[in-house]
């Protein structure tokens, strides 16, 4: 597929996030952060599999997102992956570590799905966060994610607990936009 070079640049909360390809300078800048425990699992460098795929040139652009501040530093980055079939974005972000825990990420993940649905035109998200992740999840529910499942995943050397959440919160609506969208694929 054609790496996509987007960029899009709005006002959130006190922050103005510009959502871009990712690039080789971000990998150093992201690999350098770390979160307090218990969120150090995250760390960019803790999972081999997850630190080859950030810094895969091929995935910038394509799945692999970096957001910037006015100043154009690094806040944070995403991921958006759109498994096939249906009609779901699927989300992975991070904040960097020293703005976490002070009220960003409304902020910081509603830049992102908007981000993505100007983009991908599709219409729901879905994510999965560690269960433990109860700032997170805060999160992700007050924008109206919901939790559908509980799983384990192995991650960073070990088995977790995680859940996945979708968006938008009502299945009815969600199957109803997945059977639009397959009606329409199908004339
Ligand atoms: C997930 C993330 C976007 C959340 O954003 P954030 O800006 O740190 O979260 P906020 O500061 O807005 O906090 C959200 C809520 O959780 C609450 N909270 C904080 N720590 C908490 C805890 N241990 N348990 C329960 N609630 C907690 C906060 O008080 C806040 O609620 P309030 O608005 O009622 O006070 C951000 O922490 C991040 O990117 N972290 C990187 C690692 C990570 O967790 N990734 C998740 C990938 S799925």
């Amino acid at each position: 597929m054609t790496a996509l070079v987007l960029a899009q640049e709005r006002e959130y909360a006190f922050v103005t996030y510009r959502i871009r390809p990712m690039s080789a300078d971000d990998i150093p800048v992201m690999t350098s952060w770390h979160y307090p425990p218990p969120y150090d699992f995250y760390d960019p460098d803790a999972d081999e599999d997850d630190l080859a795929e950030l810094s895969d040139p091929s995935r910038w652009g394509h799945d692999y997102f970096t957001a910037v501040n006015e100043q154009h530093e690094v806040v944070g980055f995403f991921q958006f992956r759109l498994p096939e079939p249906g009609l779901v974005i699927e989300i992975g972000l991070g904040l960097r570590p020293d703005l976490t825990g002070i009220g960003l990420g409304r902020s910081y993940m509603t830049a992102g799905m908007d981000f993505a649905r100007e983009h991908w035109c599709r219409e729901a998200f879905q994510l999965f966060v560690a269960a433990f992740n109860r700032r997170a999840i805060k999160v992700y529910e007050r924008l109206g994610f919901r939790s559908v499942e509980e799983l384990r995943r192995f991650t960073g050397g070990e088995w977790r607990d995680f859940v996945r959440m979708e968006y938008p919160r009502s299945a009815e609506t969600l199957g109803a936009a997945i059977s639009a969208r397959s009606r329409s694929e199908r004339r």
